[in-house]
């Protein structure tokens, strides 16, 4: 029978006022969510109600000197991560010589509104002083260097910061490890080490491996993949070779809690939700938890009401992902806003990646990420188990 044949029928017994408010029903949930009052509720607080943290990377500095980017992220955000501060060239400038005054800032900052913050990063291939980089040093030099970096912050902020990205970027594009400083130096071995020594300057801390272009593997779907533009062997081959690393680690008693997926978006290539909850569930299964660790999705110019859309539901899709996992703790967005983007610095012709523009007005993208946590118990049915945890009091900032 045809489709509407059927419909003929069923609006013939008298069906049709039902169906029509089901149709309306669908198309309401699809649609961007445009809020009444700006008093209704935010993102910190939808996200709370499913037992999920929304963070943002936040700048000591406009902390200090820009009132609105603080309201804005006390009233959106529930828990924040430094974007540099904790860097090595931001913390160890020169030789023995530490700088703690934004980290301090910004931990002040969380501290006074009770917001949990992340701590980005230990250590990373990028962002290390020219003080190490130019001097050769021999791998037992080059350890205790790393060793006494990682003891020292965390001796100083392991307990009021409770997880952080230990390692950062650690496997390469093309499915190797990533050059970097520390390998040529130590060796292989810095992988297993920094966590260890990290868990030992810091018992309570949760700690993570933080990648990028991770967000597909072998088992994450693949109908989508039909864009020329796009290598996903070379794709699935990193996502892979950081799956078997964290395996490994794991299987050697290596003290590594939890991964952290970056999900830099390009216009180009975004993995679908399933293709993503796939490779979430696959890490999962490690028996880590899940970052969604710096979230934000680039536009080509120029920029027009269409992409900004298409945008919103690229976030949506990601924060779905996570939500649908329940070993994903949260979703952090790399920049409050489009004036604080790291992205136009970076990539020529790509802009306006984050949910606020320069104003600090709310994109389509921000009430496309309301509308999905609003809705998601709806849709999901209130038996999921977001939901029936939502039904209990969930305190800001508890850990599921
Ligand atoms: C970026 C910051 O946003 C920029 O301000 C800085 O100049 C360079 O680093 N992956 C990471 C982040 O892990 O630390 C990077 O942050 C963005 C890519």
């Amino acid at each position: 029978m045809t489709i509407a044949k059927t419909i003929a029928r069923l609006l013939s017994r008298g069906m049709g006022i039902l169906l029509l408010v089901t149709a309306l029903q669908a198309c309401a949930v699809k649609s961007t969510y445009i809020p009444r009052d700006e008093s209704e509720t935010g993102l910190r607080d939808a996200a709370e109600a499913l037992g999920l943290h929304i963070g943002v990377a936040v700048d000591a500095q406009e902390l200090e000197n820009n009132p609105k980017y603080a309201q804005v992220i006390q009233r959106e955000f529930s828990s924040v991560v430094p974007e540099n501060a904790l860097k090595l060239d931001a913390l160890q400038p020169r030789p023995g010589e530490y700088s703690f005054t934004q980290a301090d800032a910004i931990l002040a900052f969380a501290r006074d509104r009770g917001l949990p913050m992340h701590g980005h990063t230990l250590v990373w291939h990028r962002q290390i002083p020219a003080w190490i980089r130019n001097e050769k040093r021999s791998a037992d030099e080059a350890e205790a260097l790393l060793k006494t970096h990682i003891e020292t912050v965390l001796t100083r902020y392991g307990t009021e910061i409770a997880s952080w990205d230990v390692l950062n970027e650690a496997v390469g594009p093309a499915g190797g490890l990533h050059a970097s400083f520390w390998l040529a130096s130590i060796g292989t071995s810095y992988i297993p080490k920094v966590f260890t020594w990290a868990r030992k300057a810091a018992p309570e801390a949760e700690l993570y491996y933080n990648e990028n272009d991770i967000g597909i593997s072998p088992s994450g779907g693949g109908s989508r993949f039909t864009n020329p533009l796009i290598n996903y062997k070379r794709l699935m081959r990193k996502s892979q070779t950081t799956y078997r690393m964290l395996e490994k680690l794991l299987a050697r008693g290596v003290p590594v809690d939890g991964v952290g997926l970056q999900m830099h978006i390009r216009p180009r290539y975004r993995p679908t939700r399933n293709e993503l909850q796939q490779t979430l569930r696959r890490f999962a299964l490690l028996g880590l938890k899940i970052r969604i660790s710096e979230l934000d999705v680039a536009l080509e110019a120029p920029v027009t009401e269409e992409k900004l859309i298409a945008q919103g539901e690229i976030y949506s899709d990601v924060l779905a992902a996570c939500l649908a996992e329940p070993q994903c703790t949260g979703v952090t967005i790399w920049g409050l806003s489009d004036a604080h983007s790291w992205i136009p610095q970076v990539f020529k012709n790509l802009d306006q990646a984050t949910l606020f523009d320069e104003n600090l007005k709310k994109k389509p993208a921000y009430y496309s990420l309301l509308n999905t946590l609003k809705t998601w118990c709806e849709k999901e049915g209130a038996d999921s188990p977001r939901c029936v945890k939502s039904g209990t009091v969930v305190q800001r900032g508890e850990s599921r």
